[in-house]
């Protein structure tokens, strides 16, 4: 993996440099020419942020100097804005091979637009480029040094802010890692192995269980959906313990959807439906890098992070059509289609994930090609019987620029998941309402007096495309949600 962007903070414009400042004091035009090409570009006025600019320096600060506008990207939030024109700053830098960015941001609406511009610029950086080879990758090699011009509000915290939001970014990079992986590569066993290098790293627990122990504790779930492969089934929980806390604290519990690929199982998919399975583990990787968020920035309550992990795939072992699973907690469930497997694994780790009678529980999965249908790759669904945990949900993704949408936790279609020969089917009798019906049968595992919430992340954690200021591939998202939700827990 490629070097990480430098960064710095200064007050105000370094010595030698003023003349920068006096300039963009003085700017009142309303357009300014861009270095590249000599297009005129609209100076951003909204929101009194009078130097929400981007400008892009090399050794003097003469002709190459050029600003970058938020206005096209104005079907945006501001946040979401600002980090998006702050990458384009930053690639139009690497191109031109100039080795400082300045983030100029002045006025009183510029206040904690710092970090959201940095955060454009450190997510939209990452490609995955590690099977690359030759004259492409070694283009992209060059880094330009960003330079956080804090202005008159002063600096005070904002080096802090700016680490905490490196860390953050960090973590979210490390999540598209995993799952921009080729599946070839990472199975269970190997997603284990990072979660417990993460969790050395970063002062976590872990637990650890190996088919034995799962076959020994009657997770049945997980052994049914990862019987077809040759590379067996896993469960990981890790735990951050809170320092010195004294007495009670909350504890919450993240649960991830591991399906390191999905095949379908014996209900395969189609060819081009299978294409992008290898990240049917997002949700589990955004557990364990909203863990590591939480392991390296602390938190006041107790987090346990669950990873379910198993390969769906067909063959002589493989769980069949018509098979029937008893659970855990003595639930039959009959396995009509091989390829509604998250469900089946997720109800495990919830079950684990309830017997440590935790404060709140949280799951994120790449659960349902109807989530993409019903909300696009844009937004997440949220689902689940507490209002007030939806609700913190949700301002968490406000905060993170990663949307949630709320689908209703309709309990008149548990109906549908009706089984002649056993307690519940994994999936529904009808083709509607799919990310409804897979949200209840997961309800069945979690006990009502748990608040608990579950996030559809099948369409944003790997939209299939370039998408704001991430490059095609995976986006991490739910690991920046769930570190957001601890952290605003009073
Ligand atoms: N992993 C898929 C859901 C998915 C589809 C995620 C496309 C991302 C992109 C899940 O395991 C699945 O196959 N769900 C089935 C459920 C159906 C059989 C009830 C689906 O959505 O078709
Ligand atoms: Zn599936
Ligand atoms: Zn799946």
């Amino acid at each position: 993996m490629r070097e990480f962007i430098k960064w710095q903070v200064v007050a105000g414009l370094p010595a030698g440099e003023k003349g920068l400042r006096a300039y963009l004091l003085d700017e009142e035009r309303e357009f300014f020419t861009a270095a590249s090409g000599g297009e005129k570009i609209p100076l951003y006025r909204e929101r009194e942020i009078d130097k929400a600019l981007f400008l892009v320096s090399g050794s003097g600060l003469d002709d190459g100097d050029y600003l970058l506008p938020l206005a096209q990207f104005k079907r945006l939030n501001l946040w979401e804005a600002v980090k998006c024109a702050a990458l384009e700053a930053f690639q139009q830098a690497r191109t031109l091979k100039i080795n400082r960015l300045y983030l100029v941001m002045d006025g009183a609406g510029a206040r904690g637009l710092h970090k959201k511009a940095l955060e454009g610029i450190l997510l939209g950086a990452y490609t995955f480029d590690r099977f690359k080879s030759g004259d492409e990758k070694k283009r992209e090699t060059f880094m330009p040094e960003v330079v956080v011009v804090a202005g008159d509000a002063g600096s005070a915290g904002l080096e802090a802010e700016l680490a905490r939001i490196e860390t953050v970014c960090r973590a979210v990079n490390h999540v598209r890692d995993l799952v921009n992986q080729p599946a070839g590569e990472l199975g269970p066993e190997e997603f284990v192995d990072e979660a417990v290098r993460t969790a050395t790293e970063c002062g976590l627990k872990v637990d650890l269980w190996d088919e034995n122990r799962l076959r020994r504790e009657g997770w049945n779930g997980l052994l049914a959906v990862g019987g077809g492969s040759s590379r067996p089934p896993r469960m990981v929980s890790l735990t951050y313990e809170p320092e010195g806390a004294a007495g009670e604290v909350d504890h919450v519990v993240l649960v991830g959807k591991g399906i390191t690929f999905d095949s379908g199982g014996l209900s395969l998919k189609p060819g081009a439906a299978m294409m992008d399975m290898k990240s049917d583990m997002a949700g589990a990787a955004a557990v364990l890098g909203a863990m590591e968020i939480i392991g390296r920035l602390g938190a006041r309550v107790r987090v346990t992070g669950i990873l379910a992990l198993a390969e769906n795939m067909p063959s002589g072992t493989a769980q069949r059509p018509g098979d029937v699973i008893v659970m855990k907690n003595g639930k039959s469930i009959e396995v009509k289609n091989t390829d509604a497997e998250g469900r089946l694994v997720l109800a495990d780790a919830l079950q684990l994930g309830a017997s440590l009678k935790p404060s709140l529980m949280v799951d994120a999965a790449t659960l349902t090609g109807a989530c993409r249908v019903a909300l696009g790759i844009q937004l997440a669904a949220v689902l689940g019987r507490d209002r007030e945990l939806v609700k913190k949900l949700v301002k968490a993704g406000e905060e993170s620029g990663e949307i949630l949408w709320e689908l209703p936790f309709e309990e008149a279609y548990l109906e549908d998941m009706k089984s002649d020969f056993a307690d519940l089917a994994n999936i529904g009798s009808t083709p509607y309402g799919g990310t409804i019906t897979a949200a209840l049968f997961l309800g069945e595992f979690v006990p009502e007096e748990i608040p608990w919430a579950h996030l559809d992340i099948a369409g944003p954690a790997y939209p299939g495309k370039k998408w704001k200021y991430f490059a095609p591939g995976a986006t991490g998202f739910g690991a920046r949600i769930f570190a957001g939700l601890v952290k605003n827990l009073a």
